[in-house]
């Protein structure tokens, strides 16, 4: 974009931090990556704040990365929690940038400390502020979700361009709105979009549009960026190992009951194969019995994002822990379908039936959105149907690969 147009503004709708607490690095990594890219402003949403206020800031201050927030205030002193907006120059516009938060979320750890305002009075207020400090376009970041981001900018004048965050649908082209172009990004930070404004002689928006372009395998990872990345991803995941090790522990302790009786686990298909060859030699010619070895492919093999679904029993009792036990619970087994190996007697009352649910509870509409259980369903039968028809390709495919994380 910047090779093809020389007024580029970057900026980031917020809700990009990580959801657990083990990941939670990659939050202050990521606001480092932004800066490095050159991005000028990053709206603060409730993900960013679930680490806390502190961490947050802490992450601000050694990123470098700035980030708005027209609507959080602190508490006691009754200021911003972080700038209200940025206003940024590029070529003959001076583009202002705002950010806005619900005030129906939880603030977490910071809920004590911090205040939400209503964003409609917030976001009037800011767009006159920003036009008598000069801007001559106005960008608001929303972390409001569609709905509430979209009334909004019918409400409020002066917006010119919307980018929605928050569990926002994505939309190839924009909308425009009155006068506001809308970007709709989708989630998992997959797509990044292009809102193009023709402006007049005063550097002001006359009219604009917007697509999405996907970060798939075919946007080529810059070596430089690339690098940073592996080396944060390889201390992520070596800190994860460690981790798994000792959660490890602990389930070990939970698989007997308190008489020192042996409960219910897992016990891989290795075991079930014996007596039901034909099925087992079936089951091996399916993607199911190369599902760890994805992981592995893509480094992903200690994120427990990526491993519940990619192995049998993550994290129960019985079930897999850790990559020691890939051998025997790596990847999608008998057991994912028909349940766990020692209630064995079960599966006759239960006729074998693999009901639709227990497909879906790995097949949702993110991993597997073409998903169909009559078409899917034949594929995995442990005798394959004559004339079998083909599968719809699945777009988050190149995506799991490509974008390393979804
Ligand atoms: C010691 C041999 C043995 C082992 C090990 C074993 N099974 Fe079975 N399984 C049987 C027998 C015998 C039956 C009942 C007769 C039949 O339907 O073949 C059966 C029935 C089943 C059925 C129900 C078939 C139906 O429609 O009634 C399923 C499903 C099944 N086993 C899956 C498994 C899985 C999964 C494992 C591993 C966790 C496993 N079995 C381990 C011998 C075994
Ligand atoms: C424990 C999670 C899990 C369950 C349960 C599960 N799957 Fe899968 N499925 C996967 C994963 C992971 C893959 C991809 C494996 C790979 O290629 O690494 C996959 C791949 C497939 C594929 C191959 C798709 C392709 O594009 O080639 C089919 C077909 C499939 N599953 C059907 C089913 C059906 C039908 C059910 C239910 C009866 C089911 N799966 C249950 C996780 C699961
Ligand atoms: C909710 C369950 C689930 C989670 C979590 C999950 N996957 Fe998957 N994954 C699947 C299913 C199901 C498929 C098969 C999709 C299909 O073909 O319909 C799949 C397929 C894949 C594929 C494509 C394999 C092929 O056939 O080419 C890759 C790569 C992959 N996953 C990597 C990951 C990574 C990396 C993560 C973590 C960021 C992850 N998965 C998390 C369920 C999951
Ligand atoms: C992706 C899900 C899935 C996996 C994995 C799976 N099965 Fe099945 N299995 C099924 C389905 C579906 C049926 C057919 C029953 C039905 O209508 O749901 C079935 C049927 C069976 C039956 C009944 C007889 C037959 O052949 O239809 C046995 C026995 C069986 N499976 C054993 C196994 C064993 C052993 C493994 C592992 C080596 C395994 N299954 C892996 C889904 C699965």
């Amino acid at each position: 974009m910047r090779a093809e147009h020389d007024q580029v503004v970057l900026v980031d709708a917020g809700g990009f931090f990580p959801e657990s607490e083990t990941q939670r690095d990659a939050g202050p990594f990521l606001m480092k990556s932004m800066k490095e890219l050159g991005t000028v402003a990053a709206n603060v949403g409730d993900k960013e704040l679930a680490f806390g206020y502190a961490f947050l800031r802490q992450s601000v201050r050694e990123s470098g990365m700035p980030v708005v927030s027209a609507n959080l205030y602190e508490k006691k002193t009754g200021k911003f929690a972080f700038a209200p907006y940025v206003i940024v120059p590029a070529g003959r516009t001076r583009v202002g940038v705002f950010g806005l938060m619900s005030g129906k979320v939880d603030l977490g750890p910071g809920r004590d400390s911090l205040r939400v305002v209503d964003p409609e009075i917030a976001a009037t207020a800011m767009v006159a502020e920003m036009k008598k400090k000069g801007a001559t376009a106005i960008v608001l970041l929303s972390q409001l979700g569609k709905v509430e981001s979209e009334d909004l900018v019918t409400a409020v004048e002066g917006i010119d361009v919307l980018v929605t965050g928050r569990n926002v649908p994505m939309l190839q082209r924009g909308r425009v709105i009155k006068n506001t172009v809308v970007c709709y990004g989708g989630e998992q930070g997959w797509y990044v979009g292009r809102t193009s404004l023709a402006l007049d002689a005063a550097g002001r928006s006359i009219s604009g549009e917007n697509d999405m372009i996907m970060l798939g395998p075919e946007v080529e990872a810059k070596p430089a960026v690339f690098e940073v990345v592996k080396a944060f991803e390889d201390a992520l995941n070596d800190r994860l190992r460690r981790l798994e090790k000792e959660r490890a522990a602990a389930a070990a302790l939970t698989a007997e009951t308190s008489d020192g009786e042996a409960v219910d686990h897992f016990v891989g298909a290795g075991v079930c194969g014996r007596c039901h060859k034909a099925e087992y030699q079936q089951w091996l010619t399916t993607p199911h019995a190369c599902a760890w070895q994805t992981l592995v492919d893509q480094k992903k093999e200690a994120t427990p994002e990526c491993v519940r679904c990619h192995v049998v029993g993550y994290q129960k009792p019985g079930g897999f822990q850790t990559a020691d036990d890939a051998a025997r619970l790596g990847n999608v087994q008998c057991e994912n379908c028909h349940g766990v190996g020692t209630q064995h007697e079960a599966y006759a009352e239960r006729k074998a039936a693999v009901p639709e649910p227990v497909c879906r509870g790995c097949h949702d509409g993110t991993t597997s959105p073409v998903f169909q259980f009559a078409l899917y369903r034949p594929h995995i039968l442990h005798q394959v149907p004559a004339n079998m028809p083909a599968l719809p390709p699945n777009p988050a495919k190149a995506k799991m690969k490509g974008a390393g994380s979804h």
